[in-house]
């Protein structure tokens, strides 16, 4: 026991590197991280391998994204989790059955995703007792592997876990050993916007827990996937940035030993710079995980319905989920994370969460032969994307010396990598995106995000052409107008001059 300690004390001690946890240092990792919960204490990794292995194949989500890219399929996801057991089944069923979801998610509530499991505990007692949720979503760690897995035996489709957070350590473990083979999240990307005082190295830390454990069961023969959260803070993210942090974090999991690791974006809402980005961000995910030797790492691209503010209206709403769907067909994306026309007013019940993924793949069927590929402005995009991307990524590993963890860090410090709106103070936040007269996002202020010179030429002259066009300065109310302009009530979005008041 004393020599375990002294070997976990330099283990947390170990210098930030990309390089892999080392075996022996994991199993201490793991033992005393098992321990900060009773539930713990059910996590057996051999027979949750065993369970794994079988589950049809069309339960295993690392197999099913697999097909979904080989056929050329579009997948449909929603998100959802709910504070007991029972209301959780019923809502799995539910997105099912009646939803016809591809992948089925559990969302955990916010106390789980703080790690604040005697809270989590509270709340389900006052979800019992009211009858309804009293939580935002599905306490995983309180319930343990063994009665979670009734969920993953309650439907026939494969489940990931949902847990936007920078400290994913328990909840990985027990999602893992329930039955779960699919997990969302990364060191940078939740790290830097879902947080204020964790550290990049500390998310990035607990990733590569993560990262390791996926890595762990794939050497007993369980292919399970991960995913990186590029959607960021959901706010106006130009594609080059998520670009970046998707590349960045999956040579994260790539240097622990993961091998099926999807990327996500969220919809820009314009069906060229969305088909652009899906397009490159896979293809630069690619070239910079063989350029560091990983040439067997499977990177599929999910496109996410718009994350940004959204209308109160249902006709307004519907048409953005519809509009969803039909993005990511025509950008080529394997799964589709769809929303409802609940979202502007909080969780969705089961039923309208149902209705989004039908009407999403409705969407998708209609698109599906259509491609966009040759179109001048298509690769004019793409291009741009990727000269934007690979500027940021190149400079990030120069500061790390080729080392993807050391990089992140200096980077962020430095500037040169940045999230836009972000609340961590470990982020400058100083680039600012803007929508530009034709629709697209663009780069209103770079920040210190070194950004070539003749790129942002491109980005700055659209905005600009904008505020000619609608006959308003030049400036940063640029940026904030354009985070509210899609909540906005639909007299205001098309305002025709015979038709003003
Ligand atoms: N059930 C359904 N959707 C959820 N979201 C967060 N928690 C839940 C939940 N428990 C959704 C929000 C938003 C996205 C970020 O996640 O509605 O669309």
């Amino acid at each position: 026991m004393a020599q375990a300690l002294e070997r976990q004390r330099k283990s947390s001690v170990r210098p930030l590197t990309a390089a892999a946890i080392p075996a022996d240092e994991f199993a201490v990792m793991r033992r005393e991280n098992l321990a900060r919960w009773p539930t713990g204490a059910e996590v057996d990794i051999d027979e949750a391998a065993a369970f794994h292995k079988a589950l049809p194949k069309h339960k295993q989500l690392g197999w099913v994204m697999r097909e979904a890219a080989r056929e050329g399929r579009c997948l449909t996801q929603p998100r959802g989790g709910f504070g007991t057991l029972e209301l959780q089944m019923e809502l799995m069923r539910a997105l099912d059955k009646d939803g016809l979801a591809d992948i089925v998610p559990t969302t955990t509530d916010s106390y789980t995703r703080n790690e604040q499991w005697t809270r989590a505990a509270t709340g389900i007692e006052e979800s019992k007792k009211a009858g309804r949720s009293m939580l935002n979503g599905y306490p995983m760690v309180n319930y343990g592997p063994r009665q979670t897995r009734k969920l993953i035996e309650a439907i026939s489709k494969p489940t990931i876990v949902l847990s936007g957070t920078s400290m994913p350590r328990l909840t990985s473990e027990v999602g893992f050993a329930a039955g779960y083979s699919g997990y969302l999240g990364s060191g940078i990307a939740y790290t830097t916007s879902y947080t204020k005082d964790v550290s990049i190295a500390d998310g990035i830390r607990n990733y590569q827990y993560l990262d390791r454990l996926a890595a762990l069961y794939l050497e007993k023969g369980v292919e399970l996937h991960r995913r990186q959260p590029g959607f960021l803070t959901g706010t106006n993210i130009p594609p080059s940035i998520a670009i970046v942090t998707c590349v960045l974090d999956a040579l994260l999991a790539a240097g622990q030993g993961v091998r099926n690791y999807g990327l996500e974006l969220g919809q820009t809402l314009h069906l060229i710079q969305d088909a652009a980005a899906i397009k490159v961000c896979g293809e630069l995910a690619q070239e910079y995980l063989k350029a560091q030797g990983f040439d067997d790492m499977f990177t599929p691209v999910t496109s996410l319905h718009w994350m940004g503010a959204w209308p109160h209206d249902d006709a307004q709403s519907a048409a953005l989920v519809a509009y969803g769907g039909t993005l990511a067909a025509i950008g080529g994306a394997v799964s589709v994370t769809t929303k409802s026309t609940h979202e502007a007013f909080g969780l969705p019940t089961p039923q309208v969460n149902a209705e989004g993924l039908r009407t999403t793949r409705m969407a998708i069927y209609l698109a599906r032969h259509i491609r966009l590929d040759d179109m001048p402005e298509y690769e004019f995009e793409a291009d741009l994307i990727r000269r934007e991307a690979r500027a940021i990524v190149d400079k990030v590993l120069d500061m790390g010396d080729g080392d993807a963890a050391v990089g992140a860090v200096n980077a962020f410090e430095a500037g040169a990598l940045d999230i836009p709106w972000s609340p961590s103070r470990f982020c400058k936040s100083r680039v600012l995106p803007a929508r530009d007269a034709d629709g697209y996002l663009r780069i209103f202020d770079p920040g210190l995000m070194p950004f070539p010179k003749d790129v942002m030429a491109v980005h700055q002259e659209r905005i600009r052409k904008r505020a000619e066009g609608e006959g308003v300065p030049y400036d940063h109310e640029l940026a904030v107008k354009s985070v509210y302009e899609i909540s906005e009530p639909l007299d205001k979005l098309l305002p025709f001059p015979w038709a003003r008041a």
